[in-house]
């Protein structure tokens, strides 16, 4: 007799709506088509260290299509660098071991860019591994997107609608805080889509004097009030070539020490960015005398129920993946290709982030809409 196929599935790292349909994606189509069993791994690596499973079957599978979050929970462990009894451990073998241990011949990793990391690791030491992108930053490359963002643009979209009209009734800037410490694709999609004045995006350093001035410019027209989209790691010029000169250290180190001394001013800068949506406010506020506010949109970009299209974006990187499995594909993410999906090694993955290029076609978008982008 054939001996059943039996399959680990973990979500880990930031949860985004969609994480359940895609669970349920690769479960429906590995249990209905080809009658592997399937087992659920609690709160990302750290469930395969301690053993914290879940059985997923037909019953736990179902209504869970339009719930948000995972059900299997998430953390950000990370498999070589694990708090574990009091200290922080390399529990890779453990990990291992136990993916032995409960005979698993494939685990699928529903992650952003830290799982794809740490997907890769696990690979190189042997097991089978296959990853499904998901984060609402959309930042993981060689996927035209990820599960949990189209819902994210969605309600950051509908925010910044909302944030007009009050923003007109008293003739003021609302400086809007999108999600994205390193990659701007949420608040530039959701900036355009929302139709905001100004797009503050990491990848283009700001300069406030232009920012105001473009705000200056829509007051004297007769239009005294202005939405500022920015993300959370949008910067201005002069804190982004601190940056520039931190990574820089980083990358020319020689030696642990130097390595460890430009870790840690990298760190301390990112410290001190913490807060700039409110300080880009005040310096607003003082530069063309109109009344500011600051929303932070915050953890509600990453609630709630999925939308249609991460629901069936998540449904389809989920049976792609089953099938995968069945063809003993490993070592790869099942990217989304158009209206399909494509497998792709995960050395080409891990360890990058996808941008927003300055010449993207968003870009000249929002130019050409007359958007400031702080540049
Ligand atoms: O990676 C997705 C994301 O929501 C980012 O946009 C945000 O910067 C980060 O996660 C927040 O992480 P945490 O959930 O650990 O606070």
């Amino acid at each position: 007799m054939k001996k059943m196929t039996r399959i680990g599935i973990l979500t880990a790292g930031g949860d985004c709506p969609g994480l359940n349909a895609a669970i349920r994606g690769v479960g429906k189509a590995a249990l209905g088509c080809y009658g592997m069993q399937i087992v659920g791994v609690r709160d990302g690596f750290r469930g395969l260290v301690e053993d914290n499973l879940l059985r997923l079957d037909k019953a736990t599978l179902a209504g869970i299509l339009t719930v948000g979050g995972t059900i299997l929970g998430t953390s950000r462990d990370k498999p070589h660098r694990m708090p574990f009894q009091g200290r922080v451990r390399d529990m890779t073998d453990v990990i291992v071991e136990n993916y032995r241990k409960l005979r698993l011949q494939a685990l699928v990793c529903i992650g952003g860019g830290g799982t794809h990391k740490n997907a890769l690791r696990l690979a190189q030491k042997g097991l089978n591994i296959i990853t499904l992108p998901k984060t609402i930053d959309n930042d993981v490359p060689l996927t035209d997107t990820a599960v949990g963002f189209d819902t994210a643009l969605g309600i950051a979209t509908e925010a910044i609608d909302r944030l007009h009209s009050t923003a007109h009734s008293h003739h003021r800037i609302v400086v809007t805080e999108v999600m994205g410490h390193r990659a701007g694709w949420l608040a530039l999609g959701a900036g355009i889509a929302g139709g905001a004045d100004v797009i503050l995006i990491p990848e283009i350093p700001y300069d406030v004097r232009k920012v105001a001035e473009a705000i200056r410019r829509r007051s004297q027209r007769g239009t005294n009030f202005s939405i500022v989209a920015v993300a959370e790691g949008a910067m201005s010029r002069e804190e982004a070539a601190k940056f520039r000169a931190a990574h820089a250290k980083k990358r020319a180190a020689q030696t642990a020490e130097a390595k460890a001394k430009a870790r840690a001013e990298l760190v301390a800068l990112d410290e001190q960015h913490t807060g700039n949506t409110l300080r880009l406010a005040v310096q607003l506020e003082k530069l063309t005398g109109l009344e500011s506010r600051v929303t932070i949109l915050g953890y509600v970009q990453r609630g709630g129920a999925p939308s249609a299209v991460d629901r069936l974006l998540a449904t389809r990187l989920g049976t792609a993946c089953a099938d995968l499995i069945h063809e003993g594909v490993f070592g790869v993410m099942v990217a989304a290709r158009g209206d399909g999906t494509q497998p792709v090694p995960l050395e080409q993955v891990a360890k990058k982030r996808k941008e927003v290029p300055p010449d993207h076609p968003w870009v000249a978008t929002a130019r050409r809409v007359g958007t400031c982008l702080g540049d």
